[in-house]
């Protein structure tokens, strides 16, 4: 298998490409660049490549070649005359990293011509080393705006993740997301991430763009990839697939991919991955960019869980407190969980945000939380209620929503539980708002109270047949029930709802 391990790239300084030949032709003088271990350098070509010399250039083991390494041990220029020429090692300097030293070399035909010629070299070793320093910085520059760009890529990428991945999300949501982003920003055909089954569920692959081959075989096509991946970096580029004859079997279509493991519990490893480019092979900075980008995934997938487990030791907390309420009366058993259900089934029927969605159900839960306070002979009366104790029972708005004050994380919930049982007439209570001045959520809520309410047995009457639960509904559509809210409900399976709500697991301190 073609692997590359990623290294970022360190510019190296060649013999600058027509300074020999420029030389030559000016000056007579024949120019060779040496690199650090001594080997004559080709004009443009790689550092460590043995040299073609050019055209009328000294021969490699000429006395070139020996001045050459006595200037390397020596750290110094060194010169000579003899074999009818003179002779100049010019030391060129640690930025030329990949060339490390030039001789020039001038035939000389007479003692007169001996001054001249010395000079004529000093002025060629000038010549060569300010071309091999322009050459380097150039080099420097070149390298430095190419890292500058790969770490704004890098930058706007995770900026862009920051903007868009948020804890409340799905799992599926983020690696959506978190695949999309990575495929704008390098271009690849298809990006993937792939999660092996884990606790009970099974492996999740989210694919975005077009994958050269079958989803189903993400999994296998993952996991000789990671076989064959090195432990540091934990990353492969791979530009010729199809010389794998397993990978060109299994991924026919696949021609590069880069891809960086994803951690899972247990030891198990997922991965994501950029699969084929146009053009362009997948090089150091693409690696880095899908690295930063399982990091990042890695950190919010996992920041997600610890939010949902948050999440979840609240809800059972609210639940155990409410469920200490309905305990009170045993007619009411298990309304509020009803009622947050309903509610959040509204919500996500109107295709409200899913913040939204969460909080109507947490609110439901709560929205009855203040008849804590209401004595329970008044909540278990069988008769109708004297205004006394309308009155007491009325109070449970204003305590439950006394109750909530100064629980940060219920602060959203507490106005659902104070205008619950408001109207869009103003006939509602405790402050008789009229529509839209009652907040939607507090609308659904009320909506789903009252639907409870009616198809639940109570003291004074038995549940009530769901015709005549649509007619009553519709009934006070528009005085005391929000229109919206109301095609919502009534557009729902009822029936099955029902069956629902009575089969799911209780939750009760009775
Ligand atoms: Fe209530």
């Amino acid at each position: 298998m073609a692997v590359t391990q990623a290294t970022l790239p360190t510019p190296a300084v060649t013999a600058p490409p027509g300074v020999a030949q420029d030389v030559l032709r000016k000056t007579g003088v024949a120019v060779v660049f040496f690199g650090p271990d001594g080997r004559p350098l080709a004009e443009g070509g790689a550092a460590a490549a043995v040299a073609a010399p050019p055209p009328g250039a000294v021969a490699a083991e000429d006395p070139a070649s020996r001045l050459a390494r006595e200037a390397l041990a020596r750290g110094e220029e060194q010169f000579e005359i003899g074999q009818g020429a003179i002779r100049s090692a010019w030391v060129l300097g640690p930025r030329s990293r990949g060339v490390a030293v030039a001789v020039g070399e001038l035939a000389i035909t007479g003692r007169e011509s001996l001054d001249v010629g010395r000079r004529l070299l000093a002025a060629v070793g000038e010549t060569v080393r300010a071309r091999v320093r322009e050459t380097a910085t150039c080099l420097e520059n070149e390298a430095a705006s190419e890292s500058l760009l790969q770490s704004f890529e890098e930058v706007s990428l995770l900026h862009h993740l920051g903007e868009v991945l948020r804890v409340n999300r799905s799992e599926e949501d983020l690696l959506e997301r978190i695949c999309r982003e990575l495929r704008d920003t390098i271009d690849a055909e298809a990006t993937a991430a792939y999660l092996p089954g884990q606790g009970g569920a099974g492996p999740r692959t989210i694919v975005v763009g077009r994958l050269p081959f079958a989803a189903a075989d993400v999994a296998r096509v993952v996991d000789h990839l990671l076989e064959g991946m090195g432990r540091e970096p934990p990353l492969l580029i791979n530009n010729h697939c199809q010389d794998d004859p397993l990978l060109a079997h299994l991924a026919p279509g696949l021609r590069r991919v880069v891809l960086v493991p994803l951690p899972v519990a247990d030891g198990l490893r997922g991965a994501l991955m950029a699969a084929n480019r146009t053009g362009e092979e997948f090089g150091s900075p693409d690696a880095k960019l899908v690295r930063s980008t399982a990091s990042a995934g890695t950190i919010f997938v996992e920041n997600r869980r610890l939010f949902r487990e948050l999440q979840e030791m609240m809800l059972d907390l609210v639940r155990a407190l409410v469920s200490s309420v309905d305990a009170k009366d045993p007619y009411t058993c298990g309304h509020s969980e009803r009622v947050a259900i309903i509610s959040r089934r509204i919500a996500a029927c109107l295709r409200l945000p899913d913040d939204d969605v969460e909080l109507v159900y947490l609110a439901g839960l709560l929205h009855d939380i203040g008849k804590i306070g209401t004595p329970e002979s008044i909540l278990r009366k069988e008769g109708r209620l004297g205004p006394e104790e309308r009155l007491t029972i009325m109070q449970h708005c204003e305590v439950g929503f006394n109750i909530l004050s100064g629980i940060h994380k219920l602060e959203s919930a507490r106005e659902v539980v104070l205008l619950h049982h408001e109207r869009l007439d103003g006939t509602g209570y405790p402050r008789g708002l009229k529509g839209d001045q009652i907040p939607l959520l507090a609308r659904i809520v009320g909506l789903a109270d009252s639907f409870d309410a009616m198809t639940s047995n109570r003291p004074y009457r038995p549940m009530l047949p769901l015709d005549q639960v649509r007619r009553e509904i519709e009934r006070h559509t528009g005085t005391q029930f929000d229109s919206r809210a109301v095609e919502a409900l009534l557009g729902m399976n009822l029936e099955q709802v029902l069956v629902e709500l009575e089969s799911r697991p209780k939750v009760s301190l009775q």
